[in-house]
């Protein structure tokens, strides 16, 4: 019997202090983690010091990103919505992938938040861009939050039980796929 859990590399794209995107990702991860079969790599880039694009720097927050990416089975990545599109974090991560990026081929779900009354819908999207772009395989269903400043307490607890399920089923959905797909 194969006992060998599925991995999946969840990619915070915000360093902000107190991250809307992390306090919502979390959600997604506590979904995944309902399963035994499966364990999570959580891609703070508050713990990396990734270098500019371009410039040929190979350090060791490269080199460790690239191995949990590499040894993943598939990524979350969540981002806010920052001028109208993903986080200019979170393309730096994908910067540091390598090209062909250390994505190709692996199943990837996206979750976007944003303050506004639009949600996350433009980041989302430029985001699934990048993703099948680069040889992802982007799933079809992500979530979009709106007025997420508004949806957790100072605890931050989600108080908002819509908001939480749809945050959550970006977690099961893709353990959904990722159990279809190795049966
Ligand atoms: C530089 C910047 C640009 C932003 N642009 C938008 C925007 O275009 N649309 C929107 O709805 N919210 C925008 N916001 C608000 C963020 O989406 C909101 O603060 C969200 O909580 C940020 O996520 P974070 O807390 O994980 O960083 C912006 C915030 C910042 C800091």
């Amino acid at each position: 019997m194969n006992n060998k859990k599925i991995k999946i590399a969840v990619i915070i794209g915000s360093v902000s202090e107190n991250s809307f995107t992390r306090k919502s990702v979390k959600l997604a991860i506590d979904e995944i983690e309902k399963n035994n079969n499966f364990s999570v790599d959580i891609i703070d880039p508050r713990e990396f010091d990734l270098p500019l694009p371009g410039l040929g720097i190979q350090n060791e927050s490269k080199i460790r990103l690239q191995k949990i990416i590499g040894e993943a089975d598939a990524a979350l990545l969540a981002t806010p919505e920052y001028n109208g599109s993903f986080s200019s974090i979170i393309k730096i991560v994908i910067e540091n992938l390598g090209y062909p990026s250390e994505l190709v081929g692996k199943p990837i779900a996206l979750l976007g938040v944003a303050s506004g009354d639009m949600g996350a819908i433009k980041s989302i999207e430029a985001l699934r861009g990048v993703c099948a772009h680069i040889g992802g395989i982007v799933l079809p269903n992500s979530t979009s939050v709106a007025h997420i400043n508004d949806k957790f307490d100072s605890n931050n607890n989600c108080i908002d039980e819509q908001t939480e399920r749809r945050i959550r089923r970006v977690g099961s959905d893709l353990v959904k796929y990722l159990n279809d797909f190795n049966s």
